[in-house]
């Protein structure tokens, strides 16, 4: 499988590297184009992908293309594709780009990709990817609706499964889902900032601090994830009666840290509904 990246920032070069690291694909099967050529050519000499000069060459030369651009960027990607795209099979690790969406442009922008009018284009899988992808501990929501012919949507499983785990998300709950597994590496990062924070303020080294705090997060993740446990019974472990740790949990309940959290995802939902 020849696949091409439109567009190599921090996500596609993630992906990238990722799979020619893991020797789940040959980097000669990769190709890529970003319209910055200088920094395009930085990351093929590291990473080993093909650079390409324009997006038409890009796509011209594989079978599978990787939409990697934001999504802002993705209405004059195609725009300037035409009908360049069909046959092909299109991932997008666009947020908010589903099927229907990329659908529902291409009928605005009179690229026919319907297969009962005539060519169309191979398959759309949407998915939704976080930068843990980079160290081969990422999340991967695959929209349920995938119009891939089923060998290569196994294929795509099998490659994102070598960077993490996937998901299967009705289209319904993918912004939702993407919420918590897109966006969650930055809360999840300002959470090990704050304790860091406040084991300096009692003296522990900075660099100990995130350590000690990083690798407590991550085998909390995997003791719940070994063990399939509801996280308030691993809690209820740590609490002795009339303990410390009980105390700290009291603490965070009284500053409102559930509810925080859950806020955090009120504001994104919000902020999405007003535009
Ligand atoms: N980063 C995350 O945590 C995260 C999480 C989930 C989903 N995503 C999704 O992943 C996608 C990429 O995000 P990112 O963080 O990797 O962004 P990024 O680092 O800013 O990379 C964007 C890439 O798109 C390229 N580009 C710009 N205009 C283009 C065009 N007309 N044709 C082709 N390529 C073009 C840029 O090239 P130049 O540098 O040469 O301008 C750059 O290589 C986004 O759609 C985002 O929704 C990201």
């Amino acid at each position: 499988m020849k696949i091409g990246f439109l567009g190599m920032g921090n996500m596609a070069q993630a992906l990238a590297e990722g799979w020619v690291k893991k020797g789940l694909v040959e980097a000669t099967n990769l190709v890529a184009y970003a319209p910055n050529q200088e920094k395009l050519a930085a990351n093929a000499a590291r990473i080993g992908f093909i650079p390409m000069a324009s997006a038409k060459a890009c796509v011209q030369a594989v079978d599978t293309v990787i939409i990697g651009c934001k999504p802002y960027q993705i209405r004059e990607v195609l725009t300037d594709l035409g009908e360049e795209i069909l046959d092909k099979s299109v991932w997008s690790i666009a947020a908010g780009w589903t099927v229907a969406a990329f659908n529902v442009t291409w009928k605005e922008l009179g690229v026919n990709t319907d297969p009962k009018l005539g060519r169309s284009v191979r398959g759309v899988l949407s998915i939704m990817p976080n930068t843990p992808a980079m160290v081969g501990e990422g999340v991967f929501l695959f929209e349920k609706k995938c119009t891939l012919p089923a060998e290569e949507l196994a294929e795509a499983k099998r490659l994102f499964e070598g960077l993490g785990i996937v998901e299967t998300i009705p289209t319904e709950l993918m912004d939702v889902a993407g919420y918590i597994s897109g966006c969650g590496p930055a809360f999840v990062d300002l959470f090990m900032e704050a304790y860091a924070d406040a084991a300096v303020k009692y003296g522990v080294p900075r660099a100990t601090a995130y350590k000690l705090i990083a690798q407590t997060l991550l085998g909390s993740a995997k003791l719940q994830m070994e063990t399939g446990k509801h996280p308030g019974e691993l809690k209820d472990a740590v609490c002795s009666p009339n303990g410390t740790t009980i105390c700290g949990v009291a603490a965070l309940e009284k500053a409102g840290f559930r509810s925080a959290c859950i806020e955090s995802i009120d504001a994104i939902v919000n902020k999405k509904k007003n535009g």
